[in-house]
Protein backbone atom coordinates (compact mmCIF):
# COMPACT_ATOMS: atom_id res chain seq x y z
CA UNK A 1 0.00 0.00 0.00
CA UNK A 2 1.49 3.16 -1.09
CA UNK A 3 1.64 5.93 1.47
CA UNK A 4 2.89 9.45 0.56
CA UNK A 5 4.85 12.50 2.50
CA UNK A 6 3.20 15.19 2.70
CA UNK A 7 4.45 18.29 1.14
CA UNK A 8 6.42 19.75 3.94
CA UNK A 9 6.10 23.20 4.15
CA UNK A 10 2.17 22.09 5.88
CA UNK A 11 3.95 21.94 9.34
CA UNK A 12 2.00 21.18 11.93
CA UNK A 13 -0.54 18.14 8.94
CA UNK A 14 -0.08 14.67 9.79
CA UNK A 15 2.91 13.04 7.74
CA UNK A 16 1.48 10.01 6.28
CA UNK A 17 -1.15 11.01 3.15
CA UNK A 18 -3.51 8.48 1.80
CA UNK A 19 -3.18 7.63 -0.77
CA UNK A 20 -6.67 7.74 -1.53
CA UNK A 21 -9.42 9.77 0.14
CA UNK A 22 -13.28 9.58 -0.15
CA UNK A 23 -15.62 11.98 0.69
CA UNK A 24 -19.31 11.82 1.00
CA UNK A 25 -20.88 15.29 0.91
CA UNK A 26 -23.17 15.20 3.17
CA UNK A 27 -25.84 17.30 5.20
CA UNK A 28 -26.33 20.36 2.39
CA UNK A 29 -30.30 19.77 3.40
CA UNK A 30 -30.00 20.47 7.01
CA UNK A 31 -27.78 23.44 6.33
CA UNK A 32 -30.11 25.50 4.78
CA UNK A 33 -33.16 24.37 6.88
CA UNK A 34 -30.92 25.44 9.69
CA UNK A 35 -30.22 28.85 8.02
CA UNK A 36 -34.77 28.73 6.88
CA UNK A 37 -33.33 29.05 3.34
CA UNK A 38 -34.05 26.31 0.47
CA UNK A 39 -32.06 23.30 -0.01
CA UNK A 40 -31.63 24.36 -3.10
CA UNK A 41 -29.31 26.99 -1.04
CA UNK A 42 -27.35 23.99 0.78
CA UNK A 43 -26.51 22.17 -2.45
CA UNK A 44 -24.98 25.66 -3.59
CA UNK A 45 -23.06 25.98 -0.44
CA UNK A 46 -21.84 22.34 -0.32
CA UNK A 47 -20.71 23.12 -4.38
CA UNK A 48 -18.81 25.87 -3.22
CA UNK A 49 -17.43 23.96 -0.59
CA UNK A 50 -16.27 21.13 -3.24
CA UNK A 51 -14.29 23.21 -5.34
CA UNK A 52 -12.22 24.66 -1.98
CA UNK A 53 -11.71 20.90 -0.46
CA UNK A 54 -10.58 19.50 -3.84
CA UNK A 55 -7.86 22.65 -4.46
CA UNK A 56 -6.99 21.99 -0.81
CA UNK A 57 -6.66 18.33 -1.63
CA UNK A 58 -5.00 18.17 -4.56
CA UNK A 59 -2.08 20.81 -2.74
CA UNK A 60 -1.40 18.85 -0.31
CA UNK A 61 -0.35 16.08 -2.44
CA UNK A 62 -2.74 13.66 -2.22
CA UNK A 63 -3.17 11.46 -5.39
CA UNK A 64 -6.87 10.25 -5.60
CA UNK A 65 -9.86 11.96 -4.56
CA UNK A 66 -13.21 10.20 -4.72
CA UNK A 67 -16.46 12.81 -4.08
CA UNK A 68 -19.85 11.35 -4.18
CA UNK A 69 -21.91 13.96 -5.89
CA UNK A 70 -24.83 11.72 -6.81
CA UNK A 71 -26.09 8.53 -5.97
CA UNK A 72 -28.41 6.23 -8.54
CA UNK A 73 -30.65 6.50 -5.21
CA UNK A 74 -30.97 10.52 -5.36
CA UNK A 75 -33.13 10.34 -8.61
CA UNK A 76 -36.03 9.16 -5.91
CA UNK A 77 -36.09 13.27 -4.41
CA UNK A 78 -38.60 15.86 -5.38
CA UNK A 79 -38.25 16.92 -9.28
CA UNK A 80 -37.69 20.12 -8.45
CA UNK A 81 -34.50 19.27 -6.22
CA UNK A 82 -33.46 17.28 -8.88
CA UNK A 83 -33.65 19.28 -11.33
CA UNK A 84 -31.55 22.09 -8.86
CA UNK A 85 -28.87 19.78 -8.80
CA UNK A 86 -28.31 19.28 -12.57
CA UNK A 87 -27.93 22.74 -12.89
CA UNK A 88 -25.81 23.51 -10.11
CA UNK A 89 -23.66 20.27 -11.57
CA UNK A 90 -23.77 22.06 -14.97
CA UNK A 91 -22.61 25.72 -13.28
CA UNK A 92 -20.29 24.39 -11.19
CA UNK A 93 -18.26 22.02 -13.48
CA UNK A 94 -18.11 24.69 -15.87
CA UNK A 95 -16.26 27.65 -13.09
CA UNK A 96 -14.70 24.29 -11.57
CA UNK A 97 -12.96 23.26 -14.82
CA UNK A 98 -10.79 26.56 -14.26
CA UNK A 99 -9.93 25.17 -11.23
CA UNK A 100 -8.93 21.70 -12.58
CA UNK A 101 -6.93 23.22 -14.95
CA UNK A 102 -5.09 25.62 -12.75
CA UNK A 103 -4.11 22.80 -9.86
CA UNK A 104 -3.24 20.35 -12.35
CA UNK A 105 -6.23 18.11 -11.45
CA UNK A 106 -7.37 15.29 -13.90
CA UNK A 107 -11.09 14.87 -13.42
CA UNK A 108 -12.78 11.34 -14.39
CA UNK A 109 -16.69 10.44 -13.80
CA UNK A 110 -17.72 7.31 -12.20
CA UNK A 111 -21.20 6.26 -12.45
CA UNK A 112 -23.98 6.09 -15.56
CA UNK A 113 -24.02 9.42 -17.05
CA UNK A 114 -26.35 8.56 -19.73
CA UNK A 115 -29.64 9.86 -17.63
CA UNK A 116 -28.27 13.34 -17.32
CA UNK A 117 -29.58 15.90 -19.43
CA UNK A 118 -27.50 15.75 -22.86
CA UNK A 119 -25.50 18.91 -22.28
CA UNK A 120 -24.56 18.06 -19.02
CA UNK A 121 -23.16 15.00 -20.94
CA UNK A 122 -21.51 16.83 -22.89
CA UNK A 123 -20.22 18.72 -20.27
CA UNK A 124 -18.95 15.84 -18.36
CA UNK A 125 -17.24 14.99 -21.65
CA UNK A 126 -15.66 18.05 -22.45
CA UNK A 127 -14.16 18.33 -18.51
CA UNK A 128 -12.67 14.76 -18.88
CA UNK A 129 -10.88 15.57 -22.27
CA UNK A 130 -9.35 19.43 -21.50
CA UNK A 131 -8.38 17.68 -18.35
CA UNK A 132 -6.59 14.56 -19.24
CA UNK A 133 -3.64 15.99 -20.25
CA UNK A 134 -2.95 16.68 -16.30
CA UNK A 135 -0.48 14.63 -14.26
CA UNK A 136 -1.60 15.61 -10.90
CA UNK A 137 -4.12 14.75 -8.11
CA UNK A 138 -6.81 12.43 -9.99
CA UNK A 139 -10.39 13.41 -8.67
CA UNK A 140 -13.29 10.97 -9.41
CA UNK A 141 -16.68 12.39 -9.41
CA UNK A 142 -19.51 10.06 -8.66
CA UNK A 143 -22.33 11.00 -10.66
CA UNK A 144 -25.28 8.39 -10.75
CA UNK A 145 -23.12 6.38 -8.90
CA UNK A 146 -24.00 3.50 -6.84
CA UNK A 147 -21.64 0.62 -5.32
CA UNK A 148 -23.47 -2.19 -6.11
CA UNK A 149 -25.02 -1.23 -9.81
CA UNK A 150 -21.15 -0.72 -10.42
CA UNK A 151 -20.21 -4.45 -9.08
CA UNK A 152 -23.05 -5.57 -11.48
CA UNK A 153 -21.57 -3.54 -14.51
CA UNK A 154 -18.57 -5.40 -13.64
CA UNK A 155 -19.93 -8.81 -13.45
CA UNK A 156 -21.71 -7.99 -16.69
CA UNK A 157 -18.09 -7.01 -18.38
CA UNK A 158 -16.74 -9.80 -17.46
CA UNK A 159 -19.65 -12.81 -18.32
CA UNK A 160 -19.41 -10.98 -21.92
CA UNK A 161 -15.28 -11.08 -22.14
CA UNK A 162 -16.17 -15.09 -21.38
CA UNK A 163 -19.12 -15.39 -24.08
CA UNK A 164 -17.01 -13.66 -26.32
CA UNK A 165 -13.93 -16.24 -25.93
CA UNK A 166 -11.68 -13.42 -24.20
CA UNK A 167 -11.34 -14.97 -20.88
CA UNK A 168 -12.43 -18.11 -18.83
CA UNK A 169 -14.12 -18.08 -15.53
CA UNK A 170 -10.91 -19.33 -13.88
CA UNK A 171 -9.01 -15.93 -14.80
CA UNK A 172 -11.21 -14.41 -12.29
CA UNK A 173 -9.16 -13.23 -9.30
CA UNK A 174 -9.54 -10.16 -7.31
CA UNK A 175 -7.00 -8.03 -8.66
CA UNK A 176 -9.25 -8.68 -12.00
CA UNK A 177 -12.53 -8.15 -10.51
CA UNK A 178 -11.17 -4.49 -9.85
CA UNK A 179 -9.92 -3.46 -13.37
CA UNK A 180 -13.76 -3.87 -14.55
CA UNK A 181 -14.46 -1.31 -11.90
CA UNK A 182 -14.73 2.81 -12.55
CA UNK A 183 -11.73 2.82 -10.73
CA UNK A 184 -9.40 0.15 -12.59
CA UNK A 185 -5.80 1.13 -12.19
CA UNK A 186 -6.49 3.17 -8.73
CA UNK A 187 -5.50 2.26 -5.36
CA UNK A 188 -8.46 1.34 -3.06
CA UNK A 189 -9.32 3.70 -0.90
CA UNK A 190 -7.29 4.43 2.65
CA UNK A 191 -9.91 6.96 3.79
CA UNK A 192 -13.56 7.07 3.87
CA UNK A 193 -14.52 10.61 5.47
CA UNK A 194 -18.40 11.42 5.93
CA UNK A 195 -19.55 14.83 7.58
CA UNK A 196 -22.92 15.56 8.78
CA UNK A 197 -23.07 13.05 11.77
CA UNK A 198 -24.30 9.79 9.68
CA UNK A 199 -22.47 6.96 10.01
CA UNK A 200 -23.23 4.52 6.96
CA UNK A 201 -21.11 3.43 3.46
CA UNK A 202 -24.91 4.30 1.37
CA UNK A 203 -23.72 2.53 -1.50
CA UNK A 204 -20.35 4.36 -1.98
CA UNK A 205 -16.97 2.44 -3.58
CA UNK A 206 -18.50 -1.05 -1.83
CA UNK A 207 -15.57 -3.03 -3.64
CA UNK A 208 -12.34 -0.26 -2.72
CA UNK A 209 -13.70 0.47 0.78
CA UNK A 210 -12.97 -3.15 2.02
CA UNK A 211 -9.66 -2.06 3.76
CA UNK A 212 -10.57 2.06 4.24
CA UNK A 213 -10.05 3.90 7.20
CA UNK A 214 -13.49 5.46 8.33
CA UNK A 215 -13.76 9.00 9.82
CA UNK A 216 -17.02 10.50 11.01
CA UNK A 217 -17.87 14.15 11.82
CA UNK A 218 -21.00 15.48 13.45
CA UNK A 219 -20.38 18.91 10.38
CA UNK A 220 -22.50 19.24 7.76
CA UNK A 221 -20.86 19.61 4.41
CA UNK A 222 -21.07 23.41 3.92
CA UNK A 223 -19.51 23.85 7.08
CA UNK A 224 -16.44 21.25 6.59
CA UNK A 225 -13.19 23.63 6.65
CA UNK A 226 -9.58 22.35 5.45
CA UNK A 227 -8.60 22.27 9.17
CA UNK A 228 -11.41 19.62 9.35
CA UNK A 229 -9.73 18.00 6.45
CA UNK A 230 -6.21 18.21 7.90
CA UNK A 231 -8.03 17.04 11.20
CA UNK A 232 -9.39 13.57 9.30
CA UNK A 233 -5.94 13.52 7.96
CA UNK A 234 -4.25 13.46 11.28
CA UNK A 235 -7.20 10.69 13.09
CA UNK A 236 -6.14 9.10 9.21
CA UNK A 237 -2.38 8.93 10.14
CA UNK A 238 -3.14 7.95 14.17
CA UNK A 239 -4.53 4.73 13.23
CA UNK A 240 -2.87 1.08 12.70
CA UNK A 241 -3.74 -0.95 9.78
CA UNK A 242 -3.39 -4.15 9.82
CA UNK A 243 -5.36 -5.45 6.62
CA UNK A 244 -6.57 -8.49 8.30
CA UNK A 245 -2.98 -9.00 10.07
CA UNK A 246 -2.14 -8.86 13.48
C1 LIG B 1 -26.21 15.25 0.18
O1 LIG B 1 -26.74 16.16 1.13
C2 LIG B 1 -25.78 15.98 -1.02
C3 LIG B 1 -26.20 15.73 -2.29
C4 LIG B 1 -27.12 14.64 -2.63
C5 LIG B 1 -25.75 16.56 -3.44
C6 LIG B 1 -24.29 16.95 -3.39
C7 LIG B 1 -23.94 17.77 -4.55
C8 LIG B 1 -23.27 18.93 -4.49
C9 LIG B 1 -22.76 19.52 -3.23
C10 LIG B 1 -22.96 19.66 -5.78
C11 LIG B 1 -21.52 19.37 -6.16
C12 LIG B 1 -21.18 19.93 -7.46
C13 LIG B 1 -20.37 19.33 -8.35
C14 LIG B 1 -20.08 20.02 -9.64
C15 LIG B 1 -19.75 18.01 -8.15
P1 LIG B 1 -28.28 16.05 1.52
O2 LIG B 1 -29.08 16.86 0.58
O3 LIG B 1 -28.67 14.60 1.59
O4 LIG B 1 -28.30 16.68 2.95
P2 LIG B 1 -29.31 16.30 4.13
O5 LIG B 1 -28.99 14.88 4.52
O6 LIG B 1 -28.96 17.28 5.21
O7 LIG B 1 -30.71 16.47 3.61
Amino acid sequence: MALFKMKEEKGEAPRILPAHVGIIMDGNGRWAKKRHQPRSAGHRAGAQNFRGITRYCAGLGIQYLTIYAFSTENWARPAEEVGGLMRLFKDYLEEALRDFMDENIRVRFIGDPSAFPPELQALMRRVEEESSVKTGMVLNLAMNYGGRAELVRAARAFAEDVRAGRRGPADMEESLFSDYLYTAGQPDLDLLIRPSGEQRLSNFLLWQCAYAEFVFFDILWPDFTRADMDRALQIYASRQRRFGGV
